[in-house]
């Protein structure tokens, strides 16, 4: 029989869950275990990584996600072959062979679906001399521009040029290695240039390089591929760029934020969860919050356990930060939990503008937050109640689904298609711990 993930992958297309929502009757303690998939922001650049090479990558524990399916169809539609094996829930692993490229433009219907389709281009750029990109789209969090991945290539010789919205990149004669050093931290900046990198004639070095686990886990893949990199966990990566990247396996490291929102999951409901796989070292900012506000974290054999109805939970403050620090991706569902905390919180993000749509669907639910630049005022209230609200963004969409496991009553939530963008059977996982949790399609 097809699983949905195949029907997708084999019929190009994505089933619309536009118009689908999700039910929740809340407040039942959730009690259980939760597997924690492969990481998705992990899992996209290291698809991506697979066009560096003739040879075939193998990625083992791949989400079940559509960004999955959309990042497959981007690299098919430049010539790659993909071989999933799928399980009863989805894919366990791909081997992608880019041994032919056909193409290398990435174009704006898949680009618009999403962002991380950009990190095609440094491992375009580096084999071919050319890529070209459809500006992009994406989650509806601020501008979220591609200038510093831009500024990175020429750095390594590339032109850039656009037009007619679209990126055009060229370094006919091949990339050469450079200095370049970003004036912020960005995640997908740092991987693109690091794929090109790989490739490019002599040493590349990225300064103010991102931290996060995902880049970590890129790198050591690319190793395994055979590309030279230096510094790896560092803010300072040194890479030598070879001619070629042999044949590789590797496992996606588990999904941080998916861990740490079921963590919280189990805070803001007084329950007690384990999540086999999730990985505390991965999170320890947002587990300290955790502790912080109230709920107990524990490592297991096989994961974490977190308890929470121990104490109420307390209001704490907040700031978001590149990594080690406290997660952008996480400040949506703390929010959700600060929401009904004892006292005050103040939550504040530095990474993106615009990243509290979230706010007013919270406050429909009777939150009393307020927003003031790039920080927000919680002051916690004894419940909240459930009402129809509306999915933004990945993460808004997914503190939404806490705060109606918190709430008294019925909570519905429109338009989920983010979630299933970011979240691998999230009804499924919550209903198994005892979460009151259906979608309805329409
Ligand atoms: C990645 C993650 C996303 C996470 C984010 C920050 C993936 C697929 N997505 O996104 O879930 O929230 O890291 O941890 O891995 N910026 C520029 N110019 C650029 C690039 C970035 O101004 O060329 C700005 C962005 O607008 C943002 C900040 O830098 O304000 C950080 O963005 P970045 O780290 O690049 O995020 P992404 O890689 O897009």
């Amino acid at each position: 029989m097809l699983t949905p993930f195949l029907k997708s992958w084999i019929s190009g297309n994505i089933k619309e869950t536009d118009l689908d929502s999700i039910s929740i009757r809340g407040g039942v303690p959730l009690s259980g275990t939760i597997e924690i998939s492969g990481a998705k922001n992990a899992s996209l650049p290291l698809m991506a990584a697979a066009l560096l090479s003739e040879n075939p990558l193998t990625l083992t524990n791949l989400p079940n996600l559509s960004d999955i399916i959309s990042m497959g169809h981007l690299l098919t539609g430049l010539g790659a072959e993909i071989n999933f094996q799928v399980g009863k829930n989805g894919p366990c692993a791909a081997t992608i062979s880019a041994a032919k490229i056909s193409g290398t433009t990435a174009p704006y219907d898949v680009v618009r679906k999403m962002r991380a389709s950009v990190l095609v281009m440094g491992p375009l750029l580096a084999r071919f001399g050319e890529a070209r990109v459809s500006l992009p789209g994406g989650c509806a969090i601020g501008t979220r521009p591609v200038d510093l991945h831009l500024q990175a290539f020429e750095h390594l010789g590339a032109k850039i040029k656009l037009t007619e919205g679209y990126i055009q990149a060229t370094a006919l004669n091949g990339l050469r290695g450079g200095h370049v050093i970003f004036p912020m931290v960005t995640v997908g900046g740092t991987e693109n240039v690091l794929m090109a990198a790989c490739l490019a004639d002599g040493e590349t070095v990225i300064g103010n390089a991102a931290r996060e686990p995902e880049v970590i886990d890129l790198a050591q893949c690319l190793v395994l591929m055979g590309a030279d990199i230096r510094g790896i966990g560092t803010d300072t990566l040194r890479v030598q760029g070879v001619p070629s990247l042999r044949e590789a396996t590797h496992a996606v490291l588990p999904d941080r934020i998916e861990t740490g929102s079921y963590a919280v999951a189990a805070a803001i409901t007084g329950g007690d969860l384990t999540l086999n796989n999730g990985r505390i070292g991965l999170l320890e900012a947002a587990m300290e919050a955790l502790r912080r506000a109230g709920a107990e974290v524990c490592e297991t054999e096989t994961g974490l356990r977190i308890r929470g109805g121990l104490r109420p939970i307390k209001g704490i403050d907040l700031m978001t930060e590149p990594f080690p620090g406290f997660p952008t991706d996480m400040q949506a569902q703390f929010m959700a939990m600060m929401a009904v905390a004892e006292g005050a919180s103040m939550i504040t993000e530095t990474i993106f503008e615009n990243r509290f749509m979230h706010v007013p669907e919270l406050c429909r639910m009777g939150a009393d937050i307020n927003v003031h630049g790039a920080s927000a005022i919680v002051r916690g209230v004894p419940k909240l109640s459930g009402a129809p609200v509306m999915a933004t963004d990945l993460r808004a969409s997914i503190s939404l689904i806490l705060a109606g496991l918190a709430a008294e009553g019925e909570t519905v939530i429109n338009r989920v298609y983010h979630l299933d963008r970011g979240y691998e059977s999230v009804e499924s996982k919550l209903a198994a711990c005892g979460a009151r949790i259906e979608r309805l399609s329409d």
